[in-house]
């Protein structure tokens, strides 16, 4: 991934050609390059970028995670049409965390989000050298999208979707990270902090280490935890980000696996229910292998033992208002073109406003799901895990979060501060790309 730091960025939409496997079908979409972007670094401040596109279909730009007005949103209603551009000007003034940037436009996202129109954002207040942790950017400080993908003997499938992959999601059993097939990661000796971000369509990853070494999970989706959490295994779901700290002074070599994914297989319907797990058949897979290069210089060998989180009041006794929301995929009921795929019984409509918010309130939002897991995100707010099934929020959904994954009923304390108009309403959707374009979206104002 190509990187620059600035506050003006020019994203150009544009194609790629077979960057994977020699095969001249395998075309892709990028921003100023074959496939993804650049990864955009950014502090607090002005943030005025341009969006320029030239392929032949409108595509948008979504900053996942960054905090900001409707209008600056970059969802479904703010189309950039071929041949035409958006400059949107946002006063950006959040915790630094790793968010990334893709296409939103209902109905395409999963196609073209597949294809490369994706990438990310690294916002930094500039003090990680205060905080002791790495941040030497592709050495110590490595920023991994993960991505998996078919393939076949001529090369990356192309997007095609069968029924079973609209109800479980498009996945493969190919990895590339950082749109590389068949990556290495390099690390020095020592600690290094992976940036781990979610950029596939469907795939539930849960990470670790194939020699079970235990690492530091130090920020999710929102920013930094208040403790770092020592963990040896990480579930990332569609749309998550995290960062890691691992340590690799023992100079040995090491390789990120994944779980298999609940959702895949015939587990991922019938295992869901009661009794039925075992039936659960997708395999593990390699992820990534990291090898020790001791050239490279090493900078931080030990874990923080405290960090500081952004720190935003998120209490119980604040909320105003209990909503209910249940990601429905029945095949029936739901309406609206979508296969049963909604929320609430409502398929995604861009004429209807399905939800008013308060601006500068807190709310409980308690989501539901039934047969499959789906990754549960809201535009435009940060919000803490109240409970998950009952209990307390598991040990990697304890931090600040705009993306998580509803197993069965989570119920999530929200703080919504930013302000969304009729014309330019907030999203909140399962991030699982083939169920989000299929219905299981719905819209909200925020004043
Ligand atoms: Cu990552 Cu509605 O988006
Ligand atoms: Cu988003
Ligand atoms: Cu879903």
């Amino acid at each position: 991934l190509d990187t620059r730091q600035t506050k003006t960025a020019e994203l150009v939409a544009q194609k790629g050609s077979s960057t994977f496997i020699g095969n001249a079908a395998n075309q892709t979409f990028g921003f100023n390059q074959p496939y993804l972007g650049p990864t955009l670094v950014l502090e607090n401040g002005d943030f005025n970028p341009v969006v320029k596109n030239q392929l032949s279909r409108p595509i948008s730009v979504h900053w996942h995670g960054l905090l900001v007005r409707g209008e600056h949103d970059g969802g479904p209603h703010i189309p950039v049409i071929e041949g035409q551009e958006w400059r949107p000007e946002m006063l950006v003034n959040q915790a630094p965390a790793t968010l990334w940037y893709h296409t939103h436009i209902h109905q395409q996202t999963a196609h073209d989000v597949h294809k490369g129109l994706a990438g990310i954002i690294h916002l930094t207040d500039g003090r990680d050298d205060d905080r002791s942790l790495p941040n030497t950017y592709g050495v110590d400080d490595v920023t991994l999208v993960l991505q998996d993908r078919r393939f076949d003997d001529r090369g990356f499938v192309s997007y095609e979707l069968s029924m079973p992959d609209l109800m479980h999601g498009f996945t493969g059993e190919t990895m590339l990270i950082n749109g590389q097939y068949g990556a290495v990661c390099s690390t020095p000796k020592g600690i290094a902090r992976l940036r781990l971000v979610y950029g596939s369509n469907a795939k539930i990853y849960s990470l670790f280490f194939e020699d079970q070494r235990d690492f530091q999970l130090i920020a999710t989706d929102a920013g930094f935890l208040d403790q770092p959490q020592s963990l040896t295994k990480l579930p990332l779901a569609p749309g998550e980000r995290a960062e890691i700290l691992v340590d690799f002074s023992s100079g040995q070599p090491a390789m990120l696996m994944s779980d298999g994914d609940p959702n895949q297989g015939p587990g991922g319907m019938m295992g869901r229910m009661r009794g039925m797990v075992d039936l659960f058949v997708d395999r593990s897979i390699s992820i990534l292998p990291f090898a020790v290069d001791e050239q490279l210089p090493t900078r931080i060998t030990s874990f923080p033992d405290q960090l500081e989180g952004p720190g935003i009041s998120l209490r119980e006794q604040d909320v105003i208002q209990t909503r209910s929301l249940s990601l429905d995929m029945g095949m029936m009921g739901g309406g609206g073109g979508g296969g049963g795929f909604a929320i609430n019984g409502e398929s995604f409509d861009m004429r209807r406003i399905n939800l008013e918010v308060a601006l500068g309130t807190t709310e409980k939002w308690r989501v539901q799901t039934t047969m499959l897991s789906h990754p549960f995100h809201i535009h435009g707010a940060i919000f803490k895990v109240l409970s998950e099934e009952g209990n307390a929020p598991l040990k990697h959904n304890t931090g600040f979060k705009d993306t998580v994954l509803v197993r069965d009923q989570t119920e999530l304390l929200v703080r919504f501060d930013h302000p969304a108009s009729q014309q330019n309403p907030f999203m909140y959707h399962c991030h699982i790309l083939e169920h989000e374009d299929a219905g299981m979206m719905g819209q909200f104002t925020v004043s």
